[in-house]
């Protein structure tokens, strides 16, 4: 097969050198798009999902539209716990609902682990329809939820912010919660495989959750599973490819999610990228982490801000500019068109250049 036109993001990941920071940002496809809100206006977000050929179009449009280094598929984390038997809506305002969250014992017993295959062929057909629309230019990056964070909706039914329910549940019946984080981690380990085989180039775990637990919970219900899928992929994927780790609010436990097996850490703001790197050593890649309010600012606040964090991870390999969280729906497109120009223009610095190392 041809080789990828841009592939440096994917040497990034494996921490080799390039010639520039690669770029790409989380919901880099999303409602600040004016060519997203006008598919919006015709169809529902779910729709949306549904449908390789849109799902495609969405895909491709930040890479087309902005430059970026790496498309991302459309999709979202929530097909899962649809496609395991829990009713799904995304609400205009307030974000996911689910119908009959799960609250006992029999309700775990009742949930499905997906044959890929069969409930989710569509999202397999899309990552098959945006590969024809990419034409090699850039990587694909499949994705799923990380269990804590599935099992936070799952047992929640609703993406409220604090999510008492779902910890009150992890320890009020721990036995419960292992058995439904157990069937998720099963759910989410063949859903990457079968991504894998249907074409990504990586592929990047979400635990958007996993800083609402104490340490002891932490390792419990978040990392012990994140673990246990890295694994699994790992063991059983039929091509290497980079998994991406993005643990939300976890900075203090850096150490530990470097050993879990992830090839590269996403990290949010709170991070210090040079503390970071010195702590993950050369375990890990790391990917981050500019605040996603820096671009509802002025262009020279964009500028300024996306500076410091290339200039605080500093010179080397194994950077991967992205925002700490995904791209907010009031962003200004000039502002993210200005962040991926910056990276592209002022980076290079911080990376040897060809046939300046034998100088
Ligand atoms: O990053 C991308 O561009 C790819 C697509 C993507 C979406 N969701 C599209 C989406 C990805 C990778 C996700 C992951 C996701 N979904 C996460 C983990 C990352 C994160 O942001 O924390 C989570 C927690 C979800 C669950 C979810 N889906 C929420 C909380 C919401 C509502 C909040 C919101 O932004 O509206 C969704 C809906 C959703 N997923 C939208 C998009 C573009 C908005 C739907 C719309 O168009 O109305």
């Amino acid at each position: 097969m041809r080789p990828l036109e841009n592939d440096l993001f994917l040497r990034a990941c494996r921490r080799e050198p390039t010639e520039r920071t690669p770029i790409w940002l989380m919901r880099q496809a999303g409602r600040y798009l004016p060519s997203y809100r006008a598919l919006r206006e015709r169809y529902d977000f779910l729709t949306l999902c549904r449908t390789p050929e849109l799902a495609a179009e969405i895909t491709v449009q930040p890479v087309e539209q902005l430059g970026v280094d790496a498309a991302i598929l459309f999709s979202d984390i929530l097909v899962i716990p649809e496609a395991m038997g829990l009713m799904l809506r995304i609400e205009e305002s307030g974000g996911p609902h689910i119908e009959n969250p799960v609250r006992t014992a029999a309700d775990v017993a009742h949930l499905v682990i997906p044959d890929p295959q069969e409930k989710l062929s569509y999202i397999l057909e899309a990552i098959r329809v945006t590969q024809e629309r990419l034409r090699r230019r850039v990587p694909l990056i499949g994705f799923a939820g990380a269990p804590w964070t599935l099992f936070a909706y799952m047992v929640e039914g609703s993406g409220r912010d604090d999510f008492r329910r779902a910890r009150v549940f992890a320890r009020e019946v721990p036995s419960v919660a292992h058995a439904l984080l157990e069937k998720i981690a099963r759910a989410v380990a063949r859903f990457l495989h079968a991504q894998i085989e249907a074409g990504v180039h990586a592929v990047q775990l979400f635990d958007t959750w996993a800083g609402l637990l104490d340490p002891d919970s932490f390792l419990e219900f978040s990392l012990t599973y994140v673990r246990r899928v890295i694994e699994t992929v790992k063991a059983a994927a039929p091509r290497r490819v980079p998994i991406l780790l993005f643990s939300r609010g976890t900075a203090a436990w850096i150490e530990a999610l470097a050993e879990t097996g992830a090839d590269v850490l996403s990290v949010d703001w709170t991070c210090d990228l040079a503390r970071a790197r010195q702590q993950t050593g050369d375990r890990v890649a790391l990917q981050g982490n500019l605040d996603p309010t820096v671009l509802l600012a002025s262009p020279e606040v964009v500028v300024r801000e996306a500076r410091k964090v290339l200039a605080r991870f500093g010179v080397g390999a194994g950077h991967i500019f992205n925002l700490g969280h995904g791209v907010l729906p009031e962003t200004p497109v000039e502002n993210v068109r200005r962040l991926v120009d910056t990276v592209k223009r002022e980076s290079p610095q911080y990376h040897v250049q060809r046939g300046e190392a034998s100088r």
